[in-house]
C-alpha cells in the first residue's frame, strides 16, 4: 500500500485526477469503478476540467459505481444516480456507465446481475474509493465478516447521520441500500482510496495499522497488491 499525503483536499483530488488520467491514457477502454459522497468531487472536476480542454477522452471507457441507495427514485437528487449525472457523467463523454439499481424489483437478482456484468466487461481496472467514518468502503458497513458479491446492506446509524447531510430530513435517509461486495472491490486491479479531513483519520489509522478486521472494512485493502492511499494532512494525523 502507497500512502500519499498532501496538505489540503484539493490536491487529494487532483492526485485521484492524475492517477485516473494516466490510466485511461494508457488503457483508452479502461473499466472504471466509481465512488460517490463529497470526497470525489475534486477528481470528477479536475477530469471534467481535462476532458473539456481536449486532454482526455473517455469515449471508450465504461464505468460501475460502487453503491447506491434501495428504494430512492433514480431521479432524485440525492440518488447516485443524479449525482453521479450531475457531479462527472454529464460533463465527460464515457461510453457506458453503470449505477446498481436500487428499484429493482428483484433485489437479489439485480446483486447478481451487476457481479456477472463486472466480470462480462474485464473486470474493474482502477476502482476509486472513499471511506466512511467507521472504515467502510462503498456500503460495506462494519461486520463480522466479509461479503463477497454485491450486496443489499442496512446502514449504520453512523452512516445515516453522516449523510444525513444530504437529505431534507434524517427520515428521508434511506435505511438501504446495494453496494458492490468486498470481493468485487478487492477484484479491481488496482485501487485509490482517497480521504480527507480530521473525521476520517481514526478510520485511516485502523485502516493502516490494525488488524485485518471486518470491524473495519477498508482493513482488507492491506492485502491488495496495489493500492494507493491519498490523503490530506487532517485524515493523515494518526498515522
Ligand atoms: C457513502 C458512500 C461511500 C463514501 C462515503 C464517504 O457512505 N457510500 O462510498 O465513501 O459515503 O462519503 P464522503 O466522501 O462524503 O465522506
Amino acid at each position: 500500500m502507497q500512502i500519499h499525503v498532501y496538505e489540503n483536499a484539493q490536491q487529494v483530488g487532483q492526485a485521484a485526477a492524475m492517477l485516473f488520467a494516466a490510466q485511461v491514457i494508457r488503457k483508452p477502454d479502461s473499466v472504471l469503478g466509481l465512488a460517490t459522497g463529497s470526497s470525489p468531487i475534486g477528481c470528477y472536476q479536475q477530469l471534467i476540467s481535462w476532458h473539456q480542454d481536449g486532454a482526455l477522452d473517455f469515449s471508450q471507457c465504461v464505468s460501475y459505481n460502487l453503491d447506491e441507495y434501495v428504494g430512492l427514485p433514480e431521479e432524485h437528487e440525492c440518488s447516485y444516480h443524479a449525482f453521479m449525472q450531475e457531479q462527472l457523467f454529464n460533463g465527460i463523454n464515457m461510453k457506458e456507465t453503470h449505477v446498481p439499481n436500487g428499484n429493482a424489483a428483484d433485489l437479489q437478482a439485480e446483486c447478481l446481475r451487476y457481479d456477472a456484468a463486472i466480470q462480462a466487461a474485464g473486470g474493474i481496472d482502477m476502482q476509486l474509493l472513499g471511506i466512511g467514518r467507521n472504515g467502510h468502503i462503498g456500503f460495506n458497513e462494519p461486520s463480522d465478516h466479509f461479503v463477497y458479491g454485491t450486496q443489499i446492506v442496512e446502514l449504520t446509524e453512523s452512516t445515516i447521520q453522516a449523510n444525513r447531510r444530504f437529505f431534507e430530513s434524517e427520515n428521508d435517509v434511506p435505511r438501504k441500500a446495494i453496494s458492490l461486495g468486498i470481493g468485487g472491490i478487492m477484484n479491481a486491479k488496482e485501487v485509490v482510496l482517497i480521504a480527507m479531513g480530521a473525521d476520517k483519520a481514526q478510520a485511516i489509522h485502523d485502516t493502516v495499522y490494525g488488524d485485518v478486521n471486518p470491524q473495519v472494512q477498508a482493513s482488507i485493502l492491506r492485502t491488495h497488491p496495489h493500492v494507493t492511499m491519498l490523503l490530506d494532512k487532517a485524515a493523515a494525523s494518526l498515522l
